[in-house]
């Protein structure tokens, strides 16, 4: 056991990240009337490369001109093995407004790559004189990524939040599918001739989940390509927030709404972890460090479960 605290990760609510590319400015006044906690305006891998510059005045030109209402706003910049990136973060930098709050950085394979954004980042802000820092945010999707995520998870103290991007960490690993996330049909155990299918991606979400959670930052799940599969969302979903992650992207619009509705804690998980809470409080009183609730144990641990709960309800009720 540590003697260090835990630190805790940014308390806002990141339940869904609604994505839109930056080269489509027809859809920015609807993304930023959605229900996502966050929105990312994309300028890497949804626009194509003669599209790069005019996806960057969009982009620029919707973050003052749009009501983004409490959304933390979000722009995905090109990946450090680009020519464009640079590009992307001293314009965003000089030129959007102070409405902008976080650039989400891709295909990080190292501690470094942040730290170069950082230093870019920094020295446009003190030039430029800009009052908000923004915030970072990152995607593991490369072996490399999920090679060295604990160094990624520390390497700034701008950094908020880290995604799982499972197409790219699929190509990266040489995973034989085409999937983005959710089940794989040849990903299975044989019991008595009958298929139990597992879960490819749980590794890399639980590295990622102890990282973050290591160094104070927010785990979340990145896309699920299958729109058309809602129970296939839910389930991928459902199984991120049993993991500790605290959200999911939408890559259309009728994502969100499932998106919200996992990774809202039910009013009965709510009420339970409050009983408990209840429960143990009478079990202090009685100088008792564990007792029975419905049928089973609850202990100091149990207190803390339930505070997690209880925490996130709150916060996204404060919304
Ligand atoms: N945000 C907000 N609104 C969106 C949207 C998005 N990402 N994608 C589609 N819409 C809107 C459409 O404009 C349409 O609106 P309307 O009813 O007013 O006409 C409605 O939602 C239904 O759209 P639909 O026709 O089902 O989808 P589409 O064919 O227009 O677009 C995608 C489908 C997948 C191409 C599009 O959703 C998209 O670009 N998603 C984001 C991709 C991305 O950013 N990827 C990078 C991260 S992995
Ligand atoms: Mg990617």
């Amino acid at each position: 056991m540590s003697f260090r605290i835990q630190p805790t990760a940014p308390a806002r609510p990141n339940r869904c990240q609604l994505f839109g590319p930056g080269s489509r400015p027809a859809i920015f006044e609807k993304m930023a009337k959605s229900d996502a906690d966050v929105i990312n305006l994309d300028l890497e891998d949804s626009v194509a490369p003669s599209d790069k510059d005019s996806a960057r005045q969009n982009i620029i030109a919707a973050i003052s001109d749009l009501d983004w209402g409490n959304k933390l706003l979000s722009v995905r910049i090109n990946g450090l093995d680009t020519p464009y990136w640079y590009r992307d973060v001293v314009d965003l930098l000089e030129q959007a407004g102070e409405r902008l709050d976080q650039i989400m950085i891709p295909k990080v394979g190292c501690a470094s790559d942040v730290y170069a954004v950082d230093a870019l980042v920094t020295a446009i802000e003190t030039a430029k004189g800009r009052n908000k820092k923004i915030s970072f945010e990152v995607i593991i999707e490369s072996a490399a990524g999920i090679a060295h995520v604990e160094e990624i998870a520390a390497s700034s103290p701008r950094l908020q939040a880290m995604s799982l991007g499972a197409a790219d960490f699929a190509a990266s690993m040489g995973m034989q599918t085409t999937g983005i996330g959710g089940t794989q049909e040849n990903y299975y155990m044989l019991q008595d001739g009958a298929k139990h299918w597992s879960d490819p991606w749980h590794w890399a979400q639980a590295a990622i989940v102890a990282a973050c959670r290591t160094h104070g930052v927010l785990p979340v799940d990145g896309p699920f390509g299958d729109f058309s599969d809602d129970e296939g969302f839910r389930a991928q979903a459902r199984r991120s927030a049993t993991l500790g992650m605290v959200g999911k992207w939408a890559i259309h619009p009728k994502q969100v709404v499932i998106a919200n509705e996992v990774f809202t804690p039910s009013e009965a998980a709510v009420a339970e972890a409050r009983e408990i809470l209840a429960a143990m409080e009478e079990a202090k009183a009685k100088g008792e460090g564990a007792t029975v609730y419905k049928g089973r144990l609850v202990d100091i641990a149990s207190i803390k479960q339930a505070e997690v709960v209880v925490r996130q309800s709150e916060m996204i009720a404060a919304r």
